[in-house]
């Protein structure tokens, strides 16, 4: 049996865990403080070493992408922060910004110095105030202990922090439409390469990394390389926040090694509500391939995940029982995509436009055989020809769940009505009404 492993969630429980009082009393800071007295190259090699992979979806390893950034040219360059946090059923960045934000502010000031940036920006998405106004204040008491602004404990490295809200979109997610929003543009992803690395924020040198990577670089620092790689597996090494959602017992925030398993999560989170039968989950947030009941045993790392035909992307670990209708589910996922698709490429606009009319219809009980044919011919027009990831990521539910459940989506045609609610005809027909009678 795996066991929890709190190293970014240790604090949660403390009282007023948010403060810097909190986080100095539990040793915050204390890798800052080594960390400046090491050879900036040395961090990032550290870093190289402990096996740090991007947690904000992609996994790219950390160390090598801030070993991507040019020479020095004696201009400036940037860490920015992607705290957008978006994706259907991940829910890790925010609960870590309100619950224990000086782990960031550390995490932010070490990267800095590795990186050779003066000048950081945390990017949040929008809507979470709460959080925004957290983070101003873990900003402004590390600039009053001396651990962000000028001459950082007399190091003589300078760093400013600048915390600045989207206006909340998920594409602004995305590292290059974010850049293009923290310019002032509307948040539109931009043509690679350039990759950030090269020319990013305000076309400088720049590294953009998720909340959680920046957050585990303190203890990595702090407890050392051999530290992190015992925990994890053999390519995907240390721990993880695991979101568990939906219809567990006790959903959550589970803190593991990478390598856990989802049978071993749904124990932690006192197994299945109301003892009923796990049906599907996704793995990593609703851009991924959804799994089923054979999956329990799939290690979550990168290389199983993979293997087995999906992503670990943010670890959102989705829960759907045996009473959820799948259509359903993967229609509302789809709206969500459509709704935010940015509207720069035309399989991505057109295409979530078009897989929404269709699942609707089929949720509905209106569909016919052809549209199951036409969602699958559809996906197939997106992937792969999208400018960004969203693109990819609408299709992944559709696609994987026509596969895994076929038969549910025929029993939509064939029933004529959803077999497991039949509000949703009834919902159906009354927004047809509405809109035939709003054309009228
Ligand atoms: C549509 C879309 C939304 C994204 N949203 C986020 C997000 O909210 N947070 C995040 O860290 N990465 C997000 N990403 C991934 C980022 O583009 C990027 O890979 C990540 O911030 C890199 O950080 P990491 O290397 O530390 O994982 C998103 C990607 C796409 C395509
Ligand atoms: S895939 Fe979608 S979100 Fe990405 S650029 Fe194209 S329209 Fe915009």
């Amino acid at each position: 049996m795996t066991d929890l492993t709190p190293v970014l969630t240790a604090t949660w429980d403390a009282e007023e865990s948010w403060k810097l009082s909190t986080y100095e009393q539990h040793g915050g800071y204390g890798a800052l403080k080594k960390a400046l007295g090491m050879e900036p190259g040395d961090i990032i090699q550290m870093v190289k070493d402990s096996g740090l992979r991007g947690r904000g979806g992609a996994g790219f390893p950390t160390g090598m992408k801030w070993g991507f950034l040019p020479p020095d040219d004696g201009g400036p360059r940037y860490l920015v922060v992607n705290a957008d946090e978006s994706e259907p059923g991940t829910c890790k960045d925010i609960p870590t910004m309100l619950s224990a934000p000086q782990i960031l502010v550390e995490g932010v000031a070490i990267t800095s110095y590795a990186i050779g940036c003066n000048h950081a920006f945390i990017y949040v998405r929008g809507e979470v105030t709460h959080v925004y106004r957290r983070l101003l204040q873990a900003v402004r008491e590390a600039y009053e202990a001396g651990h962000l602004g000028k001459n950082i404990h007399g190091s003589g490295f300078d760093l400013d922090v600048t915390v600045h809200a989207g206006a909340g979109a998920y594409i602004c997610g995305e590292e290059t439409a974010l850049l293009d929003s923290l310019e002032g543009r509307r948040g539109q992803p931009r043509l690679k390469p350039p990759f950030p690395a090269v020319a990013g924020l305000y076309a400088r040198p720049t590294v953009v990394n998720n909340v959680e990577s920046v957050s585990s670089v303190p203890a990595i620092i702090d407890r050392g390389v051999g530290w992190f790689t015992a925990m994890g597996t053999e390519r995907s090494k240390g721990m993880g926040i695991f979101s568990l959602s939906g219809h567990v017992n006790r959903p959550g925030q589970y803190e593991a090694p990478l390598g856990i398993t989802l049978r071993e999560l749904i124990d932690m989170a006192g197994g299945m509500r109301d003892g009923k039968k796990l049906k599907f989950w996704t793995p990593g947030g609703s851009s991924t391939p959804i799994f089923t009941d054979e999956h329990l045993d799939t290690p979550l790392d990168y290389e199983s995940v993979g293997a087995a035909g999906s992503m670990l992307g943010t670890r959102a670990l989705q829960i759907f029982d045996e009473t959820t209708c799948v259509v359903r589910v993967v229609t509302r996922w789809t709206e969500f995509y459509k709704h935010e698709s940015c509207g720069k490429c035309t399989p991505c606009r057109e295409g979530t436009y078009w897989l929404t009319q269709i699942l609707k219809r089929v949720e509905g009980g209106r569909g016919t055989d052809a549209d199951i044919q036409q969602l699958l011919d559809t996906c197939e027009s997106i992937l792969g020809r999208a400018f960004c990831a969203l693109g990819d990521g609408a299709t992944s539910s559709i696609s994987s769940s026509v596969k895994l459940f076929r038969d549910e989506y025929e029993r939509h045609v064939t029933e004529g009505c959803c077999p497991f609610d039949h509000a949703a005809s009834a919902l159906f027909d009354y927004e047809t009404k509405a809109i035939e009678e709003a054309h009228a």
